[in-house]
């Protein structure tokens, strides 16, 4: 009776708000604190530095040059080329509108980390002409890129070609350069990884989302490969055929299309590519039996000759599927920063 009659008296003048103030004060200043401490580690790590660089962005090298061109990759298969895409959607007036200076600053992040990479960004013209070059036989591939039509499926499309045809990174023009191309990889699997892919969303124990996939999702927003992975040439023949599923139900050719969103991510966006990687992967382990099987990976796990990383790999600072929104997470190769080239504009890419 009377102990518990003095802890309720204690517990009360513990509570009391006097008391809470300090308290209060205590908490603040710590949580201040850690944020500090997580903005300097931050600053003193040497990636931060060789994020964004404000040198001037020296031109591109043209496509030809780097066809002609065979790569130096030291130990690794991974191609030293470095492809971005700026196409110009149909409904932009401008001919060869600017590119904006954020992505020009971000562009930079990658030159100044791959400093012996081949870099190319290619245009609409550029475009046209690698297509003729390297898929002349291909008739569905010459319609689509020589027409009008949605840049973001061309834009899909064409990453994929391009690695499939010379190989490289490729890297939309909203993502940061963390660490360089060559570190990406462990050094143990340096040697026989042939495709370095990224996830985009893991549903953990959350959640599904409206759009993604059901479980898990790979980005393409940033692939790298060496040239020729059957992954590539399965992701195409499918996208080809959603494509011409897709014109069918429009009634009407590829370049009249104006497709939602959703026909973008189902068709050549990171849906398809999801579906089409699993279906390569489980060619490759066919213990695997659900996406859900890849779902909480901690660690870079190879399947055959495809290196997958952690959310964090190309994922970081989403507020989802355990990516890591604050610092730089030591498994972080690359951000996305979810700029979309064209919004503000009324499109997206
Ligand atoms: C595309 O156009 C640009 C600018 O006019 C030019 O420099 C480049 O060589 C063209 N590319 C091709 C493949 O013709």
């Amino acid at each position: 009776m009377f102990l518990s009659a003095s802890r309720w008296r204690l517990s009360r003048r513990f509570l009391s708000s006097r008391r809470l103030v300090p308290i209060a004060l205590i908490l603040g200043f710590a949580l201040v604190l850690t944020f500090y401490t997580i903005h300097i580690q931050s600053l003193h790590d040497p990636r931060f530095y060789e994020r964004v660089s404000l040198q001037v962005p020296h031109d591109p090298a043209s496509l030809s040059s780097g066809l002609a061109q065979s790569p130096r990759q030291g130990d690794h298969l991974i191609p030293h080329k470095i492809w971005q895409i700026f196409l110009t959607p149909p409904e932009i007036k401008e001919a060869r509108p600017e590119i904006p200076q954020k992505q020009r600053d971000f562009i930079e992040s990658w030159k100044v980390n791959n400093r012996d990479h081949e870099y190319h960004l290619l245009r609409d013209n550029d475009t046209v002409a690698f297509v003729q070059e390297n898929f002349a036989q291909n008739e569905a591939l010459q319609k689509i890129f020589a027409g009008k039509g949605s840049a973001a499926m061309k834009s899909d499309i064409l990453r994929y070609l391009l690695l499939f045809a010379i190989g490289g990174v490729y890297t939309d023009l909203d993502t940061v350069a963390w660490i360089p191309i060559d570190y990406w990889a462990p050094r143990e699997y340096r040697s026989t990884a042939r495709l370095i892919i990224g996830i985009e969303f893991d549903r953990l124990e959350d959640e599904n989302w409206k759009g993604v996939h059901h479980e898990l999702q790979f980005c393409q927003w940033t692939i790298a490969a060496a040239p020729g992975h059957p992954i590539f040439s399965a992701m195409v023949a499918r996208a080809l055929k959603l494509l011409g599923d897709l014109e069918e139900s429009y009634g009407k050719p590829f370049a009249e299309i104006k497709p939602t969103t959703n026909d973008v991510l189902t068709t050549t966006g990171p849906s398809a590519w999801t579906d089409a990687v699993f279906q390569e992967l489980q060619k490759i382990d066919p213990s695997l039996k659900s996406l859900r099987d890849l779902s909480g990976l901690k660690k870079e796990k190879m399947i055959g000759d495809v290196l997958i990383l952690p959310i964090d790999g190309f994922g970081a600072g989403q507020r989802h599927s355990g990516s890591t929104r604050l610092g730089v997470p030591p498994a972080a190769r690359a951000k996305h920063k979810f700029h979309g080239v064209w919004k503000g504009r009324e499109s997206r890419i």
